[in-house]
């Protein structure tokens, strides 16, 4: 049984492992309906909640359609409805959860609750996202990427504006696959000097640029994100507005960059705040593809959590 909490707790071959699944199980669904059952039925007989303390659109669809294609079956949870929210522990909720269901998933806002949730649970654990790391979606994009260009390792990849929880997924995904990380953002929403510094240890080169022009100069693959995440406060809104404005992504900053330059977000956007619908919707943006391919990378993180 295996956990998936963060990828640099993920041995680099196994990830290796799960997104070379994922393209294989991608390829053999074409030229199928969405509700098709897959050939392999791996989940058959089993259980999946997925339980949600914060909204979601692609996460909560993703895993259970995934689910449902494997044979398996799904149980949405919402935080606020059980008892979790209300009092009852986290080591407690894992340990009944246990004798229910064969994999647990759950977005949260403090980490801690994941990792309680994995210490107490005697089933697979799956980060849905925390306030800190979002790796199911690095694995996605990881996938995107070498579907259209090959090969991420070696690459550059440039984060523009918050330094938030998908970023530090994508540094740690920096130290695992082997790809250079440039941050460009404000001093005030820089990453955690601890993604960063596992990044570098794993030997990898991880830039600090104020410049966004400098910055994006011969990227191979540029990627913002929403500049207000839903664990910050909303007050915050207007201050972070006026720091992150010079980080938006559009067709000027992008023509600084390697021209087939790929364009990511984990959606959902905000259209003309982070990026433009220019970027958005151009021909070097594989947004759509991201969100596909969060469902063919998930299903390969359960097969391998559950040893299917
Ligand atoms: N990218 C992502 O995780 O989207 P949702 O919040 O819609 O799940
Ligand atoms: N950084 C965003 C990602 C949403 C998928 C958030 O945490 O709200």
């Amino acid at each position: 049984m295996n956990h998936f909490l963060d990828l640099h707790k993920t041995d680099p071959a196994a990830l290796r492992g799960i997104i070379d699944h994922a393209r294989a199980m991608k390829d053999a669904r074409v030229g199928r309906t969405r509700g098709a059952a897959d050939d392999e039925q791996p989940l058959a007989g089993r259980m999946v909640a997925l339980i949600f303390e914060k909204p979601s659109t692609r996460t909560r669809v993703s895993f259970d359609v995934g689910v449902r294609q494997m044979g398996g079956q799904t149980m949405v949870l919402s935080g606020n409805d059980m008892q979790l929210g209300h009092g009852e522990t986290i080591a407690d909720t894992a340990r009944v959860l246990s004798r229910y269901v064969d994999l647990i998933m759950i977005r949260t806002f403090d980490e801690s609750v994941l990792i309680e949730m994995a210490e107490y649970a005697d089933v697979p654990v799956i980060n849905g996202l925390t306030d800190r790391t979002h790796p199911c979606q690095i694995m996605a994009d990881v996938m995107t990427y070498e579907e259209h260009r090959g090969p991420i390792a070696g690459k550059k990849v440039v984060w523009c504006g918050d330094g938030n929880n998908v970023c530090a997924s994508f540094l740690h995904a920096s130290a695992q696959f082997g790809f250079e990380m440039v941050f460009t953002g404000p001093v005030q929403l820089e990453p955690e000097p601890e993604f960063v510094g596992l990044a570098r240890k794993a030997g990898r080169k991880v830039i600090i640029e104020r410049d966004a022009r400098k910055a994006v100069e011969g990227a191979d693959l540029i990627v913002t994100d929403t500049w207000v995440s839903m664990h910050d406060s909303q007050s915050s809104r207007e201050r972070r507005h006026n720091m992150l404005r010079p980080y938006q992504v559009n067709a000027e900053l992008m023509s600084h960059a390697k021209p087939d330059a790929l364009f990511m977000h984990c959606l959902p956007a905000h259209r003309g705040e982070e990026a433009t619908s220019e970027v958005m919707d151009g021909s070097n943006s594989v947004v759509f593809d991201e969100a596909e391919n969060r469902l063919h990378a998930q299903k390969a993180v359960m097969r391998w959590c559950l040893g299917v």
